[in-house]
C-alpha cells in the first residue's frame, strides 16, 4: 500500500484492530524499520494522524529511523529518497498533536549496523496518552 495515500493505513489499521470475526487483537504493535525516513513529511503526517486516531490503551508503536546526525556518514546503498529526521522536532510534533506519548527513545550508533555501514539512528517507542 502506499502510505501516502489518505485513508489506506487508518482503513489497514482499523482492520488489524477489528479483526476478520470482529473479536480484533487485545493488543497491537506497529513496527516500522528504516520506514519513517523513506517516507515524505506529509506521509509521516498521516502515518501519525492514523496511529493518534486508532492506537488503543496498551497498543505500541515501535520506530526505528536515520536522523539528521547520520546525514554526512556514507552509505551502502547509495541512490534512493531519504529523509534525515531531527528526534527532538519528530518528538515535539508527535507530543504536541495531543494523542501520542513517547515512552522511550535512544538515539546513536550501533544499533543498525548493516555491512560496513553504521548509521546513526533513533528507536522510538509510542504509545496513545492514557485517555481522562
Ligand atoms: C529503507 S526501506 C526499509 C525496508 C524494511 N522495513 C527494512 O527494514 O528492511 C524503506 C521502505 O519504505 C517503503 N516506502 C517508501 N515510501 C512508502 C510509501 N509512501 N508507502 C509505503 N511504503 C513506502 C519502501 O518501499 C521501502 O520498502
Amino acid at each position: 500500500m502506499d502510505l501516502g495515500v489518505g485513508g489506506g493505513f487508518h482503513t489497514i489499521l482499523n482492520r488489524l484492530l477489528t479483526g476478520p470475526d470482529g473479536v480484533g487483537t487485545k493488543s497491537l504493535a506497529v513496527y516500522g524499520r528504516f520506514l519513517l525516513h523513506a517516507v515524505t513529511e506529509d506521509e509521516e503526517d498521516t502515518v501519525l494522524a492514523a496511529l493518534a486516531a486508532s492506537l488503543r490503551t496498551g497498543d505500541r508503536c515501535f520506530l526505528e529511523f536515520r536522523t539528521d546526525k547520520d546525514l554526512s556518514l556514507r552509505k551502502q546503498f547509495r541512490s534512493h529518497y531519504r529523509r534525515f529526521v531531527k528526534l527532538d522536532e519528530f518528538l515535539d510534533k508527535v507530543r504536541s498533536a495531543g494523542a501520542l506519548d513517547c515512552l522511550y527513545a535512544e538515539e546513536g550508533q550501533g544499533m543498525a549496523r548493516y555491512g560496513d555501514e553504521d548509521p546513526f539512528v533513533a528507536r522510538v517507542h509510542l504509545a496513545p496518552f492514557p485517555k481522562q
